[in-house]
């Protein structure tokens, strides 16, 4: 093995390491001051995701702080959907609000093929970022599944139980798997060109994963995973690239995530019952704190973090992780504590 390479992907390797890599989903946001600061000039969100050389001050801002092994990208996975011309806006207190959500079959129809330009202000972030990191933090693209996009784009909106999703879904199957594929290719170029940019490593983020059972989870998401991995793994340009999946609360188990060729998969808080020895040697493992332990006192960070660590001791590839992303009411010296916590162990 290559031991100069950097820690985390060294782990994406599956080589069993005496401290894991850490980084942390969603460890650029508003629980930090810095980005808080920087976010006040902005009334849309969308608006400072489209400026390139603000995504790349706010990407390294936990790099900076927290010493992390991993940078991630900094945008959203609505991106996708804005460009396809649904029109998405980030509204205070209501989070994203889709102007012309999908609402008929017909909008399914007259949807415009995907112009993967119209996101360059995404590629630029990702080079601006890639050139001010230094050589051994690896930087992370991602992308939403297909599903989850689709999930949103009908919806039109954040949502506890996606009722208008689900009941479309009910009456339209045919043309949501049409929206499904078109999101699938938009994906898949829109992946190749972080990657051409400078991404070093990809997450799926499926974050709605938990509303579709078991055999509709298959059916509606993870197929469609599948396929856009397989299609990566074939092209030249992203078939080195490891693939991490995340998947909220997936109704499903180990085995059927690790059937969709993932290089990694990101384990949700609550799956204490995914099976470690089935995942040995066939994937690499990135989790899973509960990120709500960060509000508790120092002494049950600490106890809950150690389980976590004897969990995946001596597992081949495992990265430090929460379950979910980090909220906006964590404490960033909670954070700090957390990784000191990690390194020492
Ligand atoms: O460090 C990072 O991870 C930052 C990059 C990043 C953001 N969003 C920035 C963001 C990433 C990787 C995402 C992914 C994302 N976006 C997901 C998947 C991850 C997950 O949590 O499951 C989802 C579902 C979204 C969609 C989204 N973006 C919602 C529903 C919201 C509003 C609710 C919320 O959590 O704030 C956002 C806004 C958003 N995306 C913020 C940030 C920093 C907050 C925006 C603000 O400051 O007002």
């Amino acid at each position: 093995m290559n031991t100069s390479n950097p820690l985390f992907l060294r782990a994406l390797h599956k080589e069993v390491l005496t401290t894991p890599p850490i980084w942390f989903m969603r460890q650029a946001g508003r629980y930090m001051p810095e980005y808080r600061k920087v976010r006040k000039n902005f009334s849309n969100f969308l608006d400072m995701c489209k400026n390139p050389d603000v995504c790349c001050e706010l990407a390294l801002q936990p790099i900076d702080a927290f010493n992390l092994d991993a940078a991630i990208l900094f945008s959203d996975i609505l991106t996708i959907p804005d460009a396809f011309g649904l029109n998405v806006n980030f509204v205070e207190g209501k989070g994203p609000i889709f102007s012309n959500s999908i609402d008929t079959a017909k909008d399914i129809s007259n949807l415009p093929q995907f112009d993967p330009d119209k996101l360059d202000y995404v590629y630029k972030a990702v080079s601006n970022i890639k050139n001010s990191l230094s050589d051994n933090i690896p930087l992370i693209g991602f992308s939403g599944s297909p599903w989850t996009l689709t999930a949103y784009s009908i919806e039109g909106k954040s949502s506890q139980d996606f009722s208008k999703t689900l009941n479309f879904l009910k009456t339209n199957e045919s043309d949501v798997h049409s929206l499904l594929l078109k999101y699938t290719d938009a994906c898949f170029l829109y992946i190749r060109k972080q990657v051409q940019s400078g991404a070093d490593v990809i997450q799926i983020f499926d974050s709605w994963a938990n509303l579709l059972p078991n055999e509709d989870l298959k059916i509606f998401s993870l197929d469609y995973i599948s396929s856009l991995i397989s299609a990566l793994k074939l092209d030249p340009i992203t078939k080195n690239t490891p693939i991490i999946l995340f998947a909220r609360d997936p109704k499903c188990n180990a085995k059927t995530l690790i059937d969709t060729s993932a290089d990694c998969i990101s384990l949700y808080w609550k799956m204490k019952n995914f099976n470690i020895d089935e995942a040995k040697d066939k994937v690499a493992l990135q989790g899973n704190l509960n990120p709500k332990i960060l509000l508790e006192d120092e002494e049950v960070i600490k106890s809950e973090t150690i389980k976590v660590l004897n969990n995946f001791k001596n597992f081949p590839g495992y990265i430090f992780n929460l379950g979910h992303g980090i909220t906006p009411d964590i404490d960033p010296s909670k954070v700090k504590f957390l990784t000191e916590i990690i390194r020492g162990y």
